[in-house]
């Protein structure tokens, strides 16, 4: 059966051009056109297509729009089909769940989009999470990106939706493409942050994971020892593989690297040892894989360990994975990206800092990674800065709709550091342990915590000084 395709245009040239083109097609029937926001309504109305082609609409702004029509229609599909200044909002388009394509409209492009968005709606019915269908908006995008085999490969492993037995659990990489930032700062906070939480009654149950293989400080920052750590692991799975390997009655000796990494792909994993690698941060109960204790040991790490260990991480039955990473762009750090559910990206409020998160926010778009996944976090934020995060978001060309976080400069910081003691385990509140609990609760939604009555009272008895000082 052809698919029902309304086209949302006010340039009527264009949709006259398109037609005659669709009118031999055999996947694609226009049952309607439109050249206003309230014709487009009408014909919705009237017609019921399955698809939607946005071409461009005078003041009026096609996410927006879409996001209506889809509440209305959810099972609508959407195309944006921009001219070649347009094509810079092709992140924000693709967050949105809208198919981009570039102006003069081929056929053939259209006709694809259109079984693909047959396969995403089937996709959906299959009641997996809404994550699935961005990546399937990725994956299939005709435009494949110079990633490396690897790379593209990481790109559906977000979200646990391969085994539904696997409790719901979230990823988060704290990054940021330059050093010294804040990101080892943020992640420890974080990680203490989630472990004092509950969700639905449970305690979260939660591991750091120091992805700086060869230069990490995360253990130190926590006053915890450094064995186990992920190369004990790296060692496990080595020893693994190798029986793997003469099981299968290969010679260990010849096996070439690329052999290895195959090899890995199909090795079963053990997510009930990964304790055998954690430590423990007793004070809050937080789960700690540290990075090697000798550099040289971190030489021996190849992407292939990496990839079985998150993807081991990824069925485990932590609540919440935090990464903390190096400021590169080698595998490790790539892997942890792709890996993610979140991406903390942080940054400090200095030119060189901002210039660099706009370069990788630039790689991840050309990569197609979905953006909606990425919050910035500008740290060390003084109260008079130079930028001003409306000037930061502008230049980084964010989705309107999205927030930069923001944690002060705070004194207490360097202290907490060097004594090991985390600011959220502080007593007293802060504006840094107030920035950090935004951010968390962003990231990963917790229970509450009732306001005690007397708490309570004490609220209400301010709010009525006030009332009294000020009527
Ligand atoms: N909000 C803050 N207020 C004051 N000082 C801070 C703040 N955040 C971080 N710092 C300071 O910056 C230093 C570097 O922080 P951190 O080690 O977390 O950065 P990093 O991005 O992990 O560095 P690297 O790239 O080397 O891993 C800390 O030792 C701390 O003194
Ligand atoms: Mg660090």
């Amino acid at each position: 059966m052809k698919r029902r395709l309304l086209i949302v245009d006010d340039d009527r040239e264009a949709t006259r051009s398109l037609i005659s083109q669709l009118a031999c097609s055999h996947l694609i029937e226009v049952c309607g056109e439109a050249s206003s926001a309230e014709e487009a309504w009408a014909k919705l109305h009237a017609t019921r297509p399955e698809l939607v082609l946005l071409g461009g609409i005078k003041d009026t702004e096609r996410g927006i729009l879409s996001q209506q029509f889809r509440l209305a229609f959810p099972h609508l599909s959407f195309i944006a089909a921009c001219t070649a200044s347009e094509l810079m909002w092709e992140p924000f388009f693709r967050n949105l769940g809208i198919w981009v394509i570039a102006k003069p409209i081929q056929l053939g492009q259209v006709e694809a989009l259109a079984m693909m968005a047959q396969g995403q709606i089937a996709a959906t019915a299959d009641s997996r999470q809404p994550q699935l269908q961005h990546n399937i908006l990725s994956e299939h995008h005709d435009n494949v990106r110079d990633l490396p085999d690897s790379e593209r490969h990481w790109k559906g492993l977000a979200g646990s939706e391969q085994n539904p037995r696997v409790k719901p659990k979230h990823l988060i990489t704290v990054y940021g493409p330059k050093g010294g930032v804040g990101k080892t700062f943020i992640s420890r906070e974080l990680a203490i942050f989630f472990s004092t939480q509950k969700r639905e009654g449970q305690p979260l149950k939660v591991l750091a994971v120091d992805f700086n293989l060869d230069l990490g400080t995360f253990a130190t920052t926590l006053n915890l020892p450094r064995t186990p750590n992920l190369y004990t692991w790296v060692q496990d799975l080595d020893r693994q593989l190798h029986a793997y390997a003469e099981s299968k009655g290969l010679d260990t000796y010849s096996i070439k690297p690329e052999e290895w990494q195959e090899l890995a792909s199909s090795l079963p994993l053990l997510p009930q040892q990964i304790e055998r690698y954690t430590v423990v941060h007793s004070e809050s109960g937080l789960d700690v894989l540290t990075s090697p204790r000798d550099i040289r040991q971190s030489f021996e790490i190849r992407d292939y360990h990496l990839y079985l260990i998150l993807e081991t991480l990824k069925r485990s039955n932590y609540d919440v994975i935090l990464i903390d990473t190096a400021p590169d762009t080698t595998d490790a750090t790539i892997q942890a990206l792709f890996f993610a559910e979140h991406v903390v990206m942080v940054g400090n409020p200095v030119v060189d800092s901002i210039e660099n998160i706009q370069r990788l926010l630039k790689l991840l778009r050309e990569a197609e990674y979905p953006e909606e996944r990425i919050q910035v976090c500008m740290n060390r934020l003084q109260r008079k800065e130079m930028f001003t995060l409306e000037e930061i978001r502008a230049y980084f060309q964010l989705h309107p709709s999205k927030k930069i976080f923001s944690i002060p400069d705070d004194s207490e910081v360097k202290k907490s550091i060097n004594t090991g003691v985390p600011v959220m385990l502080q007593t007293g509140r802060s504006a840094a342990r107030n920035a950090i609990e935004t951010l968390g609760k962003a990231l990963f939604p917790v229970d509450e915590v009732a306001k005690t009555p007397a708490a309570k009272e004490k609220k209400n008895e301010k709010a009525s000084l006030f009332r009294w000082l000020w009527g």
